[in-house]
């Protein structure tokens, strides 16, 4: 049966950064702070891109890279929380701005998950034999949710858009696991029109325990091993909670890429642009065993077992 393989990869993130020290001259805080804490050091905030703009830029770039034309996409999934319109979605304006004329487009909101649903949502539409060729997309203008007055929340999200161009191939996605608990929604919430309020160490405790649990049961589930897998791709929101996760699957920190140092929580973006970058740069060998994992506002979660 055909699955869901990632043929090619893109990203954008903003020229505009802003470090540690730019946050200290606007909330109390300190680089030492952020850093030991997050292990943040700086983020790319958009500067007149939309998230749309991003997005479209990250999927040209996923697209050369794949060598398919925008012309042979089937459909369109952008995985966004900070869309620049309520409507037409962000998907929809991605089409028209690459030309991608046959695609079906929506947007699909799991927050900081949004990317995973999403590639699981192509999975499934692929496997089902109705499209072949899906663009995912995860793009997110955090910084313009964020209160940059609450600096439990303003030191942690940047912007940015990552994209994966997927095609109906014998190899790609096995599995994937995932859920929600909407009654934990106030934990991690922005109201229409507001900023966002977080009980940090309520995500933090829920991560750590959710993220090795569910890739535990997926691994379980395809009678593997936490050993088998080369890579884990988690969603970059504290280097402390992958430090956590990697001891807990009892896996070296080595198999547990980041770039949140220079990136921030980018939210649904997170897990695209380190993908992306793991590919330009060589390390994604075909035929390695990779886990896409994360968890976010909803709350939600999600785990993905992939071959490269
Ligand atoms: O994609 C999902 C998005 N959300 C997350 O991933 C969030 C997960 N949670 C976290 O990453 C962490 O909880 C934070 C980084 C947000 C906070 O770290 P923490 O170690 O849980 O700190 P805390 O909230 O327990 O705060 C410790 C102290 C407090 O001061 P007191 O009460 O001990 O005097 C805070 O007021 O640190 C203070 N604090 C800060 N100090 C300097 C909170 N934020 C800051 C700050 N700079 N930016």
């Amino acid at each position: 049966m055909a699955t869901a393989r990632i043929l090619g990869t893109g990203s954008y993130l903003p020229d505009h950064t802003v470090t540690n020290d730019d946050l200290s001259q606007i909330v109390d805080t300190s680089d030492e702070w952020i850093r030991t804490r997050t292990g943040i050091c700086s983020r790319h905030i958009a500067k007149g891109e939309t998230t749309a703009d991003m997005a479209a830029e990250a999927a040209r770039r996923a697209l050369s890279f794949s060598g398919m034309q925008a012309e042979e996409l089937d459909m369109i999934l952008v995985a966004t929380v900070s869309p620049n319109k309520a409507m037409p979605n962000t998907a929809c304006q991605v089409q028209a701005k690459i030309g991608a004329d046959k695609a079906v487009c929506f947007d699909l909101n799991a927050a900081c998950s949004g990317f995973l649903f999403a590639l699981s949502t192509a999975a499934a539409y692929i496997q089902a034999g109705v499209y072949q060729n899906i663009l995912v997309i995860g793009a997110e203008a955090l910084s313009t949710l964020v209160d940059w007055k609450d600096r439990g929340t303003c030191i942690l999200f940047g912007d940015g858009a990552g994209a994966a161009v997927v095609t109906a191939e014998e190899d790609g996605v096995i599995d994937q696991l995932s859920g929600s608990d909407g009654k934990k929604g106030p934990v991690l919430n922005c109201d229409t029109g507001s900023t966002i309020s977080m009980n940090g160490q309520e995500v933090f405790k829920f991560a750590v325990s959710k993220v090795p649990e569910i890739v535990n049961a997926l691994l379980e589930k395809n009678q593997m091993s936490a050993e088998d897998v080369d890579f884990y791709i988690l969603h970059q929101a504290n280097k402390r909670i992958i430090d956590s996760v990697s001891r807990r699957l009892k896996q070296p920190e080595e198999k547990f890429p980041m770039n949140l140092d220079s990136c921030g929580n980018t939210s649904g973006a997170s897990i695209p642009i380190l993908l992306d970058e793991l590919n330009r740069s060589g390390k994604l060998l075909r035929g390695q065993t990779l886990v896409l994992s994360g968890f976010g506002a909803g709350l939600t979660w999600g785990a993905i077992l992939m071959k490269w």
